[in-house]
C-alpha cells in the first residue's frame, strides 16, 4: 500500500473529486480527515472509509474562515500527531458572466474559497509538516488556469493564483521534504457543474461535451483526478516538486478534427 501509516486532510471532501481522492487514499492505507461545508455528505463519505478499515475524521470547516481551518488542523493534531498530506479540493464555481456583469461580492467569495481556502490551509498545516520534515501538499487548481473557458475571470484569477502558490512554496519548502504540486482537472463529471448543466439532461450534456472538447472523447471522473492524486501524495513523487499536471483527456490540447 503507497499510504500505509500516512494521515491525510482532504479539503472538499465530502463529494466529488476530493470524495473519490479520500477513497483512493483509503485503500493505499491512509487515515482521513474530510474537511468540509457539507456535514451530511462527510458523514457518509467517512463511513466509507472506516469501512474500508480506515480511521478518519469528518470535520465541519470553512476553508474562507481562519479559525475554522486552525480548529480543523488542531483535531487532526489531536487525533492523529501529525498530518502528512494535504489536498486542497474544496472549490466553488460560479456561472459564467461578462467580467462588466460580475458582482464584486462574487468575485470575493470566490476568491475566498478557491484561494485564500488554500493559503489557510497550508499556513495551518505547513508547521506541522517542518516538525517532522516531511509532508506532500495536493493542490486541485484547473485546466482554467493555463487554458481559460472565457466569462469566468473569477474563478480563473483564483486557479491560476493556486499556480502561483504552488510555485513559491514548493522553494520555500523543498528543504523540508515537503513537496507541493497541483493537479490541473479537465472537465470532470461532479455535482460542481451544477450551475450549467439543464437538470435531468446530465447525461446528454456530459456525453456531448466529451465528445465535442475532450481529445479523449468523454468528461472524466473523480477516480480519473484520484490517481493522479495518489501518485503526488505518495513517496512515488518524493522528488517532485513545483510541478502540474494536467488530468484532462487530452484537455487543454487544442481538438482539431
Ligand atoms: N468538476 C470539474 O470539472 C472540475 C474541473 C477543474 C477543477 N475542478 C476543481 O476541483 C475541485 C473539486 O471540485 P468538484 O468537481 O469535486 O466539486 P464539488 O462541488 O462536487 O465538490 C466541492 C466540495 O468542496 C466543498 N466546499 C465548497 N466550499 C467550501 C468551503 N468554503 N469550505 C470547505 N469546503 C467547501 C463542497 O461542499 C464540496 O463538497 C474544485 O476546487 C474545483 O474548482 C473541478
Amino acid at each position: 500500500m503507497l499510504l500505509k501509516d500516512r494521515v491525510a486532510i482532504i479539503t472538499g471532501g465530502a463529494r466529488g473529486i476530493g470524495r473519490g481522492i479520500a477513497l483512493k487514499f483509503a485503500d493505499e492505507g491512509c487515515s482521513i480527515a474530510i474537511a468540509d461545508v457539507r456535514m451530511a455528505e462527510s458523514k457518509k463519505t467517512l463511513a466509507k472509509i472506516l469501512k474500508k478499515g480506515r480511521e478518519g475524521l469528518a470535520i465541519q470547516c470553512d476553508v474562507a474562515d481562519s479559525l475554522n481551518v486552525h480548529n480543523m488542523v488542531d483535531k487532526v493534531i489531536s487525533k492523529f500527531g501529525k498530518v502528512d498530506i494535504l489536498v486542497n479540493s474544496a472549490g466553488i464555481g460560479p456561472s459564467p458572466n461578462s467580467i462588466a456583469d460580475i458582482p464584486e461580492d462574487e468575485w470575493d467569495k470566490v476568491l475566498a474559497v478557491n484561494l485564500k481556502g488554500v493559503f489557510l490551509c497550508c499556513k495551518a498545516v505547513v508547521p506541522h509538516m517542518k516538525e517532522k520534515r516531511y509532508g506532500k501538499i495536493v493542490n486541485i487548481s484547473s485546466g482554467a488556469a493555463i487554458s481559460p473557458p472565457a466569462s469566468l475571470v473569477h474563478y480563473t484569477a483564483s486557479k491560476a493564483g493556486v499556480l502561483g502558490m504552488t510555485y513559491d512554496m514548493a522553494l520555500e519548502l523543498a528543504p523540508f521534504s515537503i513537496t507541493v504540486n497541483t493537479i490541473l482537472p479537465g472537465p470532470i463529471r461532479t455535482e460542481f457543474w451544477g450551475n450549467v448543466v439543464p437538470p435531468g439532461k446530465e447525461d446528454e450534456f456530459f456525453t456531448d461535451f466529451g465528445k465535442r472538447l475532450v481529445p479523449m472523447q468523454r468528461v472524466g471522473t473523480p477516480e480519473d483526478i484520484a490517481g493522479a492524486a495518489l501518485f503526488l501524495a505518495s513517496d512515488l513523487s518524493v522528488f517532485v516538486t513545483g510541478e502540474y499536471i494536467n488530468v484532462g483527456g487530452g484537455q487543454p490540447l487544442h481538438y482539431q478534427f
